[in-house]
């Protein structure tokens, strides 16, 4: 029905990091390591395990490199591990905790990039610069947030995507995930921005992160799926937001994601039935609401 969708699809698991960062009450970290592991058990192999940012900013992941230690000590060679980082510090401070990949994020709008992380656009290309000359065997991926509209700014348009990434391709970065950070956009502007994008830059890896605050969750993934792209960040429980964009509400949730692809033939080698077990977890774990659909919804024996 679809042409050309692809055979297998990688979901990285960003509910450690972007979920948690939303949840005011602190999660012991024992917690957080019991979540990470069912979450492994339960075939995810791509993380972003936590963000090495100012505890000030986001005390919830003041805990960052002890939860790192524990879980590359135990699963290192079983998983992906990467951590959000705004700055060389936070790169420093992820390798030190045996981080092999960062996201460094930047937002394609000025004012939510002084927002977030206090630093103009050209701070935050320095400090990149910085940041993959002084650890040259670090993988250093740039979370371009806002990358469709911006909460101070309105719509943002594909050029001004295509101006910071080309800055940051300059700097020999391959992998660029493009953010729909306060979950508004929608299947039209999805399939524009990651087509353009693909064609403005061929040797660019891109993936999708695609808040689901207003519902549009699903339906931007099977754009983004439909322009070519096979990595999409999802969070558990559908856990999420930025507390620095007004707004901003929780992600596309990972067991919704795996159900549609699985009912779609589509592989992720993630199990729906050990997911619906791991919201279980973090329904009594975590101090807020699951926001997903699978959650509520009955799985049909015979549909298997
Ligand atoms: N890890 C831990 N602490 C850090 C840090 C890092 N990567 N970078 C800076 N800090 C500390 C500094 O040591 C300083 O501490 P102090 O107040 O005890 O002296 C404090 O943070 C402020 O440092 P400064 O360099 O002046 O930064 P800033 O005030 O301009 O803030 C950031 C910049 C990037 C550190 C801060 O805005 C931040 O952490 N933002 C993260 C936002 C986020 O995670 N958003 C959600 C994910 S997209
Ligand atoms: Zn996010």
């Amino acid at each position: 029905m679809f042409k050309h969708l692809p055979a297998n699809v990688t979901i990285n698991e960003v509910g450690p990091r972007d979920g948690f960062q939303n949840v005011k009450t602190f999660i012991p970290t024992a917690d957080k390591i019991a979540m990470i592991e069912a979450l492994i058990a339960a075939g995810i192999k791509n993380f972003e395990l936590t963000s090495f940012v100012s505890p000030k900013a986001i005390p919830q992941l003041a805990d960052a490199a002890e939860v790192c230690r524990t879980i590359l000590a135990k699963y290192g060679n079983q998983i992906n591990g990467s951590a959000l980082v705004p700055n060389l510090r936070g790169a420093q401070s992820a390798w030190e905790a045996g981080i092999r990949e960062v996201a460094c994020v930047i937002s394609v709008s000025a004012s939510h990039n002084r927002a977030n992380i206090n630093r103009t656009h050209d701070e935050s290309i320095a400090d990149l610069a910085k940041m993959l000359e002084s650890l040259p065997e670090m993988s250093v991926r740039v979370d371009l947030a806002t990358a469709f509209a911006c909460p101070f700014e309105g719509w943002i348009q594909p050029e001004a995507v295509s101006v910071l990434a080309a800055r940051i391709q300059q700097l020999g970065v391959r992998k660029i995930v493009l953010a729909d950070t306060i979950g508004v956009a929608t299947p039209d502007r999805v399939y524009a921005l990651s087509t353009y994008m693909r064609q403005q830059f061929p040797n660019m890896d891109f993936s999708l992160h695609l808040h689901d605050t207003r519902g549009m969750g699903l339906s931007n993934t099977l754009s983004g799926l439909m322009a070519g792209i096979t990595t999409f960040e999802t969070s558990i429980a559908g856990l999420g937001g930025c507390p620095f964009a007004p707004g901003a509400a929780g992600n596309t949730a990972t067991e919704d994601m795996v159900n549609m692809l699985r009912d779609m033939n589509i592989g992720t080698g993630i199990s729906r039935e050990k997911l619906i077990e791991v919201i279980s977890l973090v329904d009594e774990k975590v101090d807020a609401p699951i926001n997903s659909h699978l959650a509520k919804a009955k799985l049909y024996d015979c549909l298997n």
